[in-house]
């Protein structure tokens, strides 16, 4: 392949991201971890399973990361994840040091790459990757807005009894409590969803929305979402690699879109081979103005302990 991704972090939502990089033909895989063989033996693994998958993609584990140069995207999961009763917040102190150190090594390696950073808190850990990097603000994307979206159009495909694929969904703000799925943007085959979900039905699953990673975390136990996560991540990569100008939620560093300035929010952007390369301001309604500012508000009271 003449594409490469490096993913760090080779955790369940980073193995899972290889393997869907790697069995989607997208690109060719390098799977780093502070640990020196697990990866090595995912990396082995993953590889050994693409004779029954039909993909030449080539997949290496590996904590040395000469083997990352020159990569066309980095997928940055490295981090704790939070345990049943945590909010993603409590985990910016271990998090904040994992993402310099690692931010630092990969960006050496791949100056002209695109960062996608998942770790939690995400909008805190994608200005401590944009600092760290000194890279292009275009080039430094939060996946979040993918990810909630994703599961803001499971639960209404679930409620209307309809595919997946007929749902459009946009959710706003922050990568936590403070989210703002917006249902005036969201569709089904192009009908607004307001039309055939009454409001408080449509309020609960706004809710569960906001608390889609919580859910998850309580009935794991052991660990947060993963499956979801990667495939948002990867279908983030895709449009880079592929220079697809597609459209999505994602968490983007702001300076006065939106009346924002100087943090990472969820937005849409357009994303292609130059990583965002538009950011899309829609004209938000009062409630909706109101409930993004609160959601920049917690990032920025986040963020302000960082020191960065
Ligand atoms: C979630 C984590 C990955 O929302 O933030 O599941």
């Amino acid at each position: 392949m003449n594409t490469k991704v490096t993913v760090i972090g080779a955790g369940n939502v980073g193995a899972t991201a290889a393997q869907r990089l790697a069995e989607k033909q997208l690109c060719d895989v390098v799977l780093v971890d502070v640990n020196e063989d697990m990866p090595k033996g995912k990396a082995l693994d993953l590889s050994q399973a693409a004779p029954v998958e039909c993909h030449d993609s080539k997949l290496i584990g590996t904590s040395d990361y000469s083997y990352t140069k020159d990569s066309d995207v980095i997928i940055i999961t490295a981090g704790i994840p939070r345990k049943p009763g945590m909010s993603r917040d409590e985990l910016i102190e271990t998090n904040s040091n994992i993402m310099k150190d690692v931010t630092a090594k990969a960006c050496e390696q791949s100056p002209d790459a695109t960062l996608i950073i998942v770790s939690n808190p995400l909008d805190a850990m994608c200005q401590i990757a944009l600092k760290t990097s000194g890279f292009k603000k275009n080039k430094v994307i939060g996946m979040a807005g993918v990810l909630d979206s994703a599961r803001f159009k499971t639960f209404i495909s679930r409620e209307l009894d309809v595919s997946v694929e007929n749902i459009e969904a946009f959710v706003l703000g922050g990568h936590g409590d403070t989210m703002v799925p917006l249902p005036r943007f969201t569709t089904v085959a192009g009908i607004p969803v307001t039309e055939l979900i009454d409001p408080k039905r449509l309020d609960e699953i706004v809710d569960r929305t906001r608390t889609g990673g919580a859910e998850i975390v309580s009935l794991l136990k052991t660990g947060s979402a993963y499956y979801a996560p990667a495939s948002s991540a990867v279908e983030m990569t895709k449009a880079i690699l592929f220079d697809k100008k597609k459209i999505m939620p994602c968490a983007a560093y702001l300076e006065g879109e939106y009346g924002i300035n100087g943090i990472f929010m969820g937005v849409p952007v357009k994303l292609g081979k130059n990583g965002i390369e538009q950011i899309i301001e829609i004209k938000l309604k009062d409630d909706e103005k109101e409930a993004l500012d609160k959601s920049a508000r917690a990032v920025e009271d986040l963020v302000k302990g960082l020191n960065i």
